[in-house]
């Protein structure tokens, strides 16, 4: 897969030289190129910001030298990109978002600073690629690069090969699968015992089928509590009897359309 990134601070995508992502570019499964828009300026100050036509607060970034940017790069390469722009005003990025763009061959990311890129730009390249404004969560940051590095870190780890244990985004939260819609639970390893607590007897009775009813427990009780959203949500068929009681026990009711409300006293953790 090849990333292009194209930003005022390169050296802020320097973690993408390190650990899985690093590795990954070392292996050559990913080929990472990180760009300074500030090339495509042609004035003594490199200026990428003006004012707002409007008026208003802070700057927005010029068009220019994103277009110039954005054609070079993008006719660097074999085929049509997708283009992704974060910003806190677009579709929130998911676990099927990171599966879907883990499937494409080619990624450019154009992260902004000040109050956001000169509209015309996106109006722009989504005549020509395909575009997404993506938000990494409900909270403003000072410019796009954090949410780039959220993003390619999602991405990457679902390439083929990249994770050294294919089997270890089975049980994500949020990934696909018999843990489907809920989120990962507690884990323990060596030794038995740390500072007076204990590892669950369950985990280390080898008995598979108690184990993966208890982790099954644990994370539809850690569901529970923290986001309680996603049980609401999730259709009858989630649900095995089991559940259903696990569910009752901590204090959720059954709806006649099969869904789980919750009802008060609130759960313990
Ligand atoms: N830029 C600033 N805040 C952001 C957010 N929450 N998601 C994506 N890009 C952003």
């Amino acid at each position: 897969m090849r990333l292009d990134v194209l930003t005022i601070f390169p050296e802020y995508l320097e973690p993408l030289n390190v650990s899985l992502v690093g590795k990954a570019r070392a292996a050559g499964r990913l080929d990472v190129r990180v760009h300074d828009l500030r090339q495509w300026t042609h004035d003594r100050h490199h200026t990428v910001d003006d004012t707002p036509y409007g008026g208003g607060p802070g700057m927005v970034m010029k068009p220019e030298p994103w277009g110039e940017a954005l054609d070079d790069i993008t006719a660097s390469g074999e085929g049509e990109p997708v283009l992704v722009v974060p910003t806190p005003s677009g579709r929130p990025f998911t676990q099927e978002l990171a599966a879907e763009l883990s499937g494409k061959p080619w990624l450019v990311f154009a992260p902004a600073r000040y109050e956001g890129i000169d509209r015309r730009v996106i109006e722009e390249y989504r005549g020509r690629y395909d575009v997404r404004e993506i938000s990494i969560g409900d909270y403003v940051l000072a410019g796009g690069e954090a949410p780039v590095l959220v993003m390619v870190e999602a991405v990457a780890r679902l390439l083929p090969g990249v994770l050294g244990n294919a089997a270890s985004h089975g049980d994500d939260s949020f990934a696909p699968g018999e843990m489907a819609d809920l989120l990962e639970g507690p884990v323990y390893t060596k030794p038995p015992e740390w500072r007076g607590h204990q590892v669950p007897d369950v985990l280390i009775s080898g008995h598979h089928g108690r184990i993966r009813r208890w982790r099954r427990d644990e994370a539809l009780r850690r569901t529970a509590l923290h986001r309680p959203d996603l049980i609401e949500r999730c259709d009858p068929g989630c649900w095995d009897r089991h559940d259903r009681s696990t569910l009752a026990a901590l204090g959720w009711a059954e709806g006649p359309d099969g869904r789980f409300g919750r009802t008060p006293p609130a759960v313990e953790e």
